[in-house]
């Protein structure tokens, strides 16, 4: 019986609760209709610039006000951008603001709030911690996530927590997809982020799923690049920035895809960049690229880009990350983990980290997407050192210690176990190759698409390629050598037999009309 009341009142009690808190969350969103929200930051064409982005249901002007942390009145200052009126989010909120702070002093933590005209429009304070140029910095790193994964109210609490991230990289597919249900998953998704992106620079590249139709627009109005225009523009989706002591270059490698017209645009560009990275690298000696579709990847669906003998994305760029000294690719796309050695055209350069003589790739597009989490396939050649063992969802922790020593982790995002750990010793930098100089392949993107059309799988078996397969695998050479060193001590052992026995033949054949 006084179990029974105890039961009663607890259901009660819990029911009384859940009754106001739903009366308290309509209340407040009666009361500030006009609130902003959705509020993300990335950096501008420096660390000492930030983009400030939100939404809200009605025209208002965009502007942030900020601190430094010591509350007199003339310490807060403030700075205005624009609003633009994005009618294709006519399931969500479809003014989007953006305001640029300038002249952010390096290694100061910011208070700011942002609002608009009218009374009801102002947000809650958020803060966020300029990077310094000196000292360690740790930067998170996934691609591939959506509103579906139960991994993201962790990876939240992750990057607001302990560890102090310099930024957040998402290297595209996000939130599957931003334009779907007419952009009420885009509105969830930053919604649902805007904890860490708030308080995080969150920088994106575009993956397949932003040139979808009908999520491309979303993405170029949702978001903004580092010193591009806003909205931004289809053949202008790539951006590099210096953060301590790093050189990032952001990509997109959908234009080999499904936007081949900007393929020149990117490609000049990025040698460009890259040239002129490589004058600075005593000051900025890692060269890092973010790009949605690796270079290298195992994965049993032979249909992938990665798996092709002349995958388009390695032909256009191999070689330019080689000669350029390109540190190391992060991609997603594959929804698994996955960490090369040092390799260039499918050879290991070496089954270590210490001074790497070519670019280390990294595959970390298993964070949380609508499909399921891919297991590790079978290796895709000599040059895979590690593959995740497991459909966890996880997330890539990146320490960039000083100019020789980096230190990669990846992690799983719900219960933060640690699967795999490197350290990148790199006392040389700069391009792998001295005595080469870049030469763009003279033919352009349609010789890459002419050497594709004559490669034919079938021609592969009668032709010495075969032995070769995976590049130069040693494992199928020292298969074949060991087979013909068998074949040829078999024949020299039994020499006196195997020549009796062709005699046999002969004489028997000879001896049969008789
Ligand atoms: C929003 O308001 C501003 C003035 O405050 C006006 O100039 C602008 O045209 C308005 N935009 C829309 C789409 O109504
Ligand atoms: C760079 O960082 C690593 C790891 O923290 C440390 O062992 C090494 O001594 C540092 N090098 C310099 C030059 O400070
Ligand atoms: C470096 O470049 C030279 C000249 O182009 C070439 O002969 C050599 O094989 C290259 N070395 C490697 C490791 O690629």
């Amino acid at each position: 019986m006084i179990s029974e009341i105890r039961f009663l009142c607890v259901a009660c009690i819990q029911a009384c609760t859940v009754f106001f808190l739903v009366i308290a969350d309509q209340t407040t969103q009666q009361g500030g209709l006009n609130v902003p929200k959705q509020v993300h930051i990335g950096f501008g064409k420096t660390t000492n610039d930030m983009i400030v982005m939100w939404s809200t249901v009605m025209n208002d002007s965009s502007v942030v006000e900020y601190h430094t942390g010591d509350n007199s009145v003339d310490s807060v200052s403030s700075a205005s951008g624009s609003t633009v009126y994005f009618p294709e989010n006519s399931n969500g909120l479809q003014y989007l603001h953006r305001v640029m702070l300038t002249n952010l002093r390096p290694g100061v933590k910011y208070f700011y709030n942002v609002r608009g005209e009218k009374r009801d429009s102002l947000s809650d304070q958020f803060s966020f911690t300029t990077p310094e140029s000196n000292g360690k910095q740790t930067f998170m790193i996934f691609g591939d996530m959506g509103t579906m994964t139960k991994s993201l109210p962790f990876i939240v609490y992750e990057a607001t927590g302990k560890t102090k991230y310099a930024s957040i990289f998402h290297l595209g597919d996000i939130a599957y997809d931003l334009g779907r249900e007419n952009g009420a998953v885009g509105d969830k998704f930053f919604s649902k982020v805007e904890r860490m992106a708030a308080r995080i620079p969150y920088m994106t590249i575009p993956g397949d799923h932003e040139m979808f139709q009908n999520s491309r627009n979303h993405y170029f109005h949702r978001l903004s690049n580092p010193g591009k225009d806003w909205p931004m523009q289809q053949e202008d989706l790539w951006y590099s920035m210096n953060i301590g002591k790093t050189h990032f270059i952001c990509i997109s490698t959908e234009v080999f895809f499904t936007n081949k017209q900007n393929i020149q645009k990117i490609m000049d560009w990025l040698v460009q960049d890259l040239e002129e990275a490589n004058t600075h690298r005593q000051k900025y000696p890692w060269i890092i690229v973010m790009a949605h579709r690796p270079l290298y990847c195992s994965t049993d669906d032979k249909n992938e880009d990665c798996t092709k003998a002349h995958s388009v994305v390695r032909t256009h760029l191999e070689d330019m990350f080689y000669f350029y000294g390109v540190d190391l690719v992060f991609s997603g796309h594959q929804h698994m983990y996955e960490r090369t050695w040092p390799v260039y055209k499918n050879r290991v350069l070496a089954y270590n980290y210490l001074d790497p003589r070519g670019t280390v790739h990294i595959v970390i597009g298993n964070m949380g997407n609508v499909y399921l989490t891919e297991k590790g396939s079978k290796p895709g050649g000599a040059w895979s050192s590690f593959i995740s063992p497991s459909e966890h969802e996880m997330y890539g922790r990146l320490h960039v210690h000083n100019n020789t020593h980096i230190y990669w982790e990846v992690l799983g995002a719900q219960d933060n176990d640690l699967y795999d750990s490197r350290w990148i010793i790199q006392r040389i930098h700069g391009p792998f190759n001295k005595s080469s100089i870049f030469i763009p392949d003279p033919l352009g993107a349609a010789g890459a698409a002419w050497r594709e059309q004559q490669e034919d799988d079938s021609n592969d078996i009668i032709s010495l390629r075969f032995f070769y397969m995976n590049g130069d695998d040693y494992s199928h050479r020292i298969t074949v050598l060991t087979f013909t060193v068998i074949i040829l001590l078999f024949g020299l052992c039994f020499k006196k037999k195997i020549l009796n026995v062709i005699r046999l033949c002969f004489v028997k054949q000879e001896s049969l009309p008789k």
